[in-house]
């Protein structure tokens, strides 16, 4: 071979290496490995951001989302299905794209959130869609009324600092509206946080909610459960 064709091959060579490299480039890490960043952009991510979303377009594709969800977007009452509806589209969009990248485990409904049951474009159309929702339907609360016990511990333990008082979160963080979700719901994510089980942690949430014992878990479900709408508090202010 001469030497100007060994260039030729070795440049096709390199070439071909990068684009392989460029394509898998995107690695997903999740929480307590080595390398994870909270709140990590995924290149999907970037990409749904970029798309914006149609509510209009999102409740026709929204449909495949009933079965769990149901018709409203308010789950099930005891928890095992979140409320999803008036959740900061920012949220929405960082699981649903953390769940389909496998950072955040969400077996059984990782077939109806994937390609192509829905495309990146719907991510976001979706996202918007549910953020206009309203419930309506009463959401689950626990046995016993420990709103006063839940909101010291709310507040004692600085968790109002990401939440917000009210419980509504903090859309340009990503910060989950916690007010006037499902007790079994709020209950469940905070043990799968503690616990590091849920690949998509906060580690200042995990530091933040170590201390707490199970009834005091229970108590802090209980009071953001009784939380009103996050919207209608700001309405009446
Ligand atoms: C087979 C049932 C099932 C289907 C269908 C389903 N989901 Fe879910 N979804 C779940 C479960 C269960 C969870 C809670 C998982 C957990 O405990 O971490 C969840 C959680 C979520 C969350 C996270 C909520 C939060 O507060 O962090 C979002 C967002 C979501 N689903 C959106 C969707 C969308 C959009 C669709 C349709 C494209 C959909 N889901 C279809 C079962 C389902
Ligand atoms: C540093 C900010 C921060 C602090 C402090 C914090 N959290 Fe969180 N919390 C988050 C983030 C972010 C998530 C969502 C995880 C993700 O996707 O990254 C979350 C998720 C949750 C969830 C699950 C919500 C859902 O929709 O899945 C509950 C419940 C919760 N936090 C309660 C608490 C409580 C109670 C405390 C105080 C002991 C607390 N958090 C302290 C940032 C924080």
């Amino acid at each position: 071979m001469n030497n100007i064709l060994s260039i030729i091959f070795v440049s096709l060579f390199s070439l071909q290496a990068g684009m392989a490299q460029a394509a898998d480039a995107y690695v997903p890490k999740v929480y307590g490995k080595k390398g994870y960043v909270w709140d990590e952009m995924t290149p999907e991510r970037i990409q749904v951001l970029k798309m914006g979303g149609d509510p209009v377009k999102g409740k026709e594709s929204f449909r495949g989302c009933r079965g769990c969800h149901k018709a409203d977007a308010a789950g099930v009452r005891e928890g095992v299905y979140p409320r999803l509806t008036g959740q900061h589209a920012s949220v929405l969009i960082k699981q649903i794209t953390e769940i389909r990248a496998g950072i955040r485990k969400n077996p059984k409904m990782l077939p109806f959130v994937e390609d192509p049951a829905i495309s990146v474009e719907e991510i976001g159309d979706i996202a918007a869609y549910l953020n206009s929702l309203t419930s309506v339907r009463e959401n689950g609360k626990g046995d016993v009324d420990m709103s006063v016990q839940g909101k010291k511990l709310f507040t004692d333990n600085n968790c109002f600092k990401c939440h917000g008082v009210n419980g509504e979160g903090n859309a340009a963080k990503a910060y989950p509206v916690v007010a006037a979700q499902h007790y079994g719901y709020l209950l469940r994510e905070m043990k799968l946080i503690m616990t590091g089980v849920r690949g998509n942690s906060n580690p200042d949430m995990v530091k933040a909610i170590s201390k707490l014992k199970q009834e005091e878990l229970e108590a802090v479900a209980d009071y953001l459960s009784r939380l009103p709408d996050y919207r209608t508090v700001a309405a009446s202010k």
